[in-house]
């Protein structure tokens, strides 16, 4: 324990002190891809994993993210302002325990329940043994343009089927914030922020690859993404998980008859 407490500080003091991190190989790019090796941890975040992967976070057993290497990384490679890289590293410092901590790794972000949450778009629940193994609705991703309703409709799904086979499913208030945040993500950071959509081979590069999908013609925004843009695209997808259509009801066209007929209602 002690070990692993010195150790890890080891790790965040090199891995603030250095803009590159260690990585398997030498690459003429620093930021080439390269796959985490067998000793290597990756959680169920793509994104933090694309980053370990691609060098912008410590690559090795234990990635430590710090302020400085989260902004730096999410400044640096999808653009992100500064401001809403620190927010996200603040609202997930509490995966580390400790009191005052500067710093957590990839393992504490796999707690359950703390920031790790069922029903994600990309792995099983927790209650399954392995909350690493991959389960992607691509189903219903149905076009080669993602739309907000398709990915509105992934989310649904897999709440559902979590609520229907997981007996210990948990969803709060706060995993829905967090939620709509993930399921906006692939279009805040490879899509159109405006049309609120996402090429899909994009989206399952992102999630079973987890690379920058630079070979499919994607580079980052050239304007900055702030904290506003993500939370237009989450409340926008937020909007359509609504499960509720507008349009008329036939009932009044066919009058009494069918109102007499409706006992699904019970009280008319
Ligand atoms: C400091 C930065 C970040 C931290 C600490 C973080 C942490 C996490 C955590 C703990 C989860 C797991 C939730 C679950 O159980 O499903 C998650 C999921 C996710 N994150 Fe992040 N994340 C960060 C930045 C980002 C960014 C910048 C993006 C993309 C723009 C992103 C995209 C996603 C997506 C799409 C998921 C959902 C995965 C799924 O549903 O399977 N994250 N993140």
């Amino acid at each position: 324990m002690r070990f692993t407490k010195v150790f890890t500080t080891q790790l965040v003091a090199l891995s603030s002190a250095s803009p590159h991190f260690a990585r398997q190989y030498e690459t003429e790019n620093p930021h080439e891809w390269i796959a985490a090796g067998p000793n290597d941890f990756r959680g169920r975040y793509p994104m933090l994993n694309i980053l370990a992967n691609h060098g912008y976070l410590p690559a090795t057993a234990a990635t430590v993210v710090t302020k400085p290497n989260a902004v730096a990384a999410l400044t640096g490679s999808i653009n992100f302002n500064a401001s809403l890289a620190s927010l996200m590293f603040d609202q997930a410092i509490i995966a580390n325990a400790e009191p005052n901590a500067t710093f957590f790794t990839l393992d504490q972000l796999n707690v359950h329940n703390v920031l790790e949450h069922d029903a994600s778009l990309s792995r099983t629940d927790a209650y399954f043994d392995s909350n690493h193994i991959f389960n992607t609705p691509r189903s219903f991703w149905t076009a080669p343009t993602v739309t907000a309703d398709m990915l509105a409709n992934s989310k649904i799904y897999r709440q559902i089927e979590s609520k229907a086979f997981n007996p210990d499913y948990t969803f709060t208030a706060t995993a829905e914030q967090f939620s709509l945040g993930e399921v906006a993500a692939p279009v805040i950071a490879f899509g159109d922020m405006e049309a609120f959509t996402v090429f899909r081979d994009l989206m399952e590069n992102f999630f079973l690859n987890e690379r920058f999908p630079t070979d499919l013609g994607w580079s980052a925004k050239e304007e900055v993404v702030s904290l506003g843009d993500v939370q237009r695209v989450a409340q926008a997808i937020g909007k359509v998980t609504n499960l509720l259509t507008g349009g008329e009801d036939k009932g009044a066209e066919h009058g009494a008859k069918v109102r007499r007929g409706d006992f699904h209602a019970g009280m008319f």
